[in-house]
């Protein structure tokens, strides 16, 4: 489904974007142009990328930097 049409951006390409490691709306932008025309596109596109980011893996490398949490300490 296309969410700028005037950049021809669709939620896959965003999703994909953020698979790569995009994660504003700003980013999106410079990579697509999304929301550079008319702008209608940008209340969906933040919904899209929101949904995006939550729904990314835990990677194992977060995992492993993130801090212990020790009980007492
Ligand atoms: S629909 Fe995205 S800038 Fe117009």
């Amino acid at each position: 489904m296309y969410v700028c049409v005037c950049k021809a951006v669709s939620d896959t390409r965003i999703r994909r974007l953020v698979d790569d490691g995009v994660t504003t709306l700003r980013e999106v932008s410079r990579e697509t142009g999304l929301g550079t025309c008319c702008g209608k596109c940008v209340p969906q596109a933040r919904e899209v990328l929101a949904r995006s980011l939550g729904a990314q893996p835990v990677r194992l490398a977060d995992l492993v930097a993130a801090p212990l949490a020790v009980a007492g300490a």
